[in-house]
């Protein structure tokens, strides 16, 4: 898949996800056949002001390239230069806008999914962007009730520049609830004539062949499913390519995952405590009769407590 003048090695995306792809998590995805990943939204009002936090999102690294940084507003000239800000420090290959989210504290800014109301605000905001940047700028949208609507929302933002974008096909008052739509996916990429990349309820090899076929689109961003399992990639790529399906992966190699993330946290000195926990849960939860662990772990006071739980795991049966 071609994005303006990035040629990706694949056509599988790590989708953006707040609290979940930092740095460490997307090298996984990366290793495992992400041709390109996204950085968590970061508000372009905060980085305007430097806040560290939301300028850590941008935190990359030579080795995971290509990487986009998604940001997060409403205000055309503060996402411009936002943007501008990130490209200076990062360096990323992309730059996304988020025009999905629905959560309450983002919408009643005006950011995310609320920018869908207004298709000229959308428009404005992609051309000052793009005539701010010298790589391509992406966005990503969820739909609206009306297909027209949708199809109108995802033309401007073609019109205005973008070089790519991703639909995710829920409303935003439907949250996570229902099924992705796929028709409403399938008539953006029929209406625009940059790369459309599909997105929601990718969760195993069929669904990923069916979404592609069925939609005509040119790429496929996964989310939810690599939470735990960044190993998706692989299978994912090795049934499009090769119609082959991999055997399950054991539980070692789970852990073998969970041992990489910790390294890769280490490495990149972003190692922290609550992030720690959480992912030590999301490795374990495919496995059967693992309550107690989990238990224990959600009791660990410190980081050293959570790995020696996991240390322990390995071999022992389980
Ligand atoms: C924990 C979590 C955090 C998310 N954060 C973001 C985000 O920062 N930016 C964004 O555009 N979408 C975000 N999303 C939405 C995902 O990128 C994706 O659109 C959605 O999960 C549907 O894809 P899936 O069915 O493959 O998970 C988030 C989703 C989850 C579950």
């Amino acid at each position: 898949m071609i994005i303006g003048k990035l040629k990706l090695n694949g056509n599988l995306i790590l989708a953006p996800m707040s609290g979940v792809t930092n740095l460490p998590f997307r090298l996984l995805c990366k290793k495992y056949g992400a041709a390109l990943v996204f950085s968590e939204m970061a508000c372009s009002e905060a980085i305007v002001r430097k806040n560290p936090k939301s300028m850590e999102r941008g935190f990359t690294s030579l080795e995971e390239r290509p990487m986009g940084i998604q940001l997060l507003g409403s205000d055309p000239d503060i996402l411009a230069s936002s943007a501008v800000i990130m490209q200076e420090t990062y360096r990323p290959e992309i730059i996304d806008v988020n025009l999905g989210c629905p959560d309450q504290n983002v919408i009643r800014n005006g950011f995310g999914s609320a920018l869908l109301k207004d298709p000229e605000k959308i428009g404005e905001i992609i051309e000052k962007i793009s005539g701010s940047v010298d790589v391509p700028v992406t966005a990503k949208m969820r739909i609206l009730d009306s297909l027209e609507e949708t199809c109108k929302i995802a033309w401007r933002i073609e019109s205005a520049g973008a070089q790519a974008l991703t639909v995710h096909g829920r409303t935003q008052k439907q949250g996570y609830s229902g099924k992705s739509d796929l028709d409403f996916i399938k008539c953006v990429k029929e209406r625009l004539s940059i790369p459309v990349i599909a997105n929601g309820d990718v969760f195993d090899e069929k669904q990923a062949m069916h979404v592609l076929e069925y939609t005509q689109c040119d790429g496929l961003m996964i989310g939810r499913a690599a939470m735990g399992d960044p190993y998706i990639f692989r299978r994912l790529s090795q049934y499009l390519d090769r119609g082959e399906l991999l055997p399950a992966r054991t539980f070692e190699e789970r852990l073998d995952d969970f041992f990489g993330y910790e390294e890769l946290c280490r490495k990149y000195d972003l190692m922290a405590y609550s992030d720690l926990k959480l992912k030590a849960q999301w490795f374990l939860k495919y496995k059967e009769n693992i309550k107690p662990v989990r238990e224990k772990i959600n009791d660990a006071r410190d980081v050293d407590s959570i790995i020696g739980i996991m240390r322990a795991l390995r071999g022992n049966g389980f």
